[in-house]
């Protein structure tokens, strides 16, 4: 039922920017992961995070499981974090091959302003995000793999001014955002992830001032659900 204005929309967004299109309610009886409950600890303020240590953060000065110093081999030997995972304002970590051991974080993901993080296929063995993965201000990452046993994320997937980001093509599993998907500011994304196994955002679609972004196509293959609006603005 969706596709019917889900084709209408692409090709509006091939022709013209175009805002708030709202899908009607679609029959709820499909097989879909389940949401997992969020573990975020984080207190955000307009400030941004740093209230709480997180469960887990890499940044320049190493590596801190609850506060305390880790070492890289403690490091990659971590399976599962219970609450946040953060890495940030890190200048040396050109990958995340140490967080190979992940499977799930039950909290947040962030990867932001990390100067030159080239490549985040480390988190690759993730099956589960409880909370939002939010991926911003990376000025080196000019690709996305990885991130094949990701199959849901419980609250919202956000791709945020990554200035050399071209492509996406991570997220083969992926079936079920709790919340909103947004793409915005990657000024250089040229498409929409293809995301052969999304099926269902509970929330927002919201792709916005990606200017060299051209298609949305395959991002949408398997969509069946939007539940909340599909805002597309300022792509090429
Ligand atoms: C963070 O939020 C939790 C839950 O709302 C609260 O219990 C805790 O005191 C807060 N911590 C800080 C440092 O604000
Ligand atoms: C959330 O936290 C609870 C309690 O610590 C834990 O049992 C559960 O596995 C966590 N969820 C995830 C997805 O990690």
């Amino acid at each position: 039922m969706a596709s019917a204005w889900l084709l209408l929309a692409f090709s509006l967004a091939a022709a013209q920017s175009f805002d708030q299109l709202t899908p009607g309610v679609l029959e709820p009886a499909l097989e879909l992961p389940q949401l997992p409950k969020t573990n975020s600890t984080l207190n955000l303020t307009c400030f941004g995070w740093r209230l709480l240590a997180p469960e887990l953060i890499l940044t320049s000065g190493g590596a801190l499981h609850f506060g305390e110093r880790i070492t890289e081999e403690e490091l990659l030997s971590i399976r599962h974090v219970s609450a946040d995972l953060i890495v940030t304002d890190d200048w040396f970590l050109t990958n995340l091959d140490l967080l190979a051991g992940l499977e799930s974080v039950g909290g947040n993901v962030e990867i932001r302003w990390n100067e030159r993080l080239r490549d985040i296929s480390g988190l690759s063995n993730i099956r589960v995000i409880g909370g939002t993965m939010n991926i911003m201000f990376n000025p080196s990452l000019s690709d996305m793999p990885g991130f094949t046993q990701l199959e849901v994320v419980g609250r919202s997937l956000k791709i945020l001014h990554n200035t050399a980001l071209v492509s996406i093509t991570g997220f083969p599993a992926l079936a079920r955002i709790g919340r909103d998907f947004t793409l915005i500011g990657n000024e250089k994304l040229l498409s929409a992830p293809r995301m052969p196994s999304l099926r269902a955002v509970d929330g927002s679609i919201e792709v916005v001032y990606n200017r060299a972004l051209h298609s949305l196509d395959d991002m949408v293959v398997a969509l069946e659900r939007v539940e909340g609006n599909f805002i597309i603005k300022d792509a090429s």
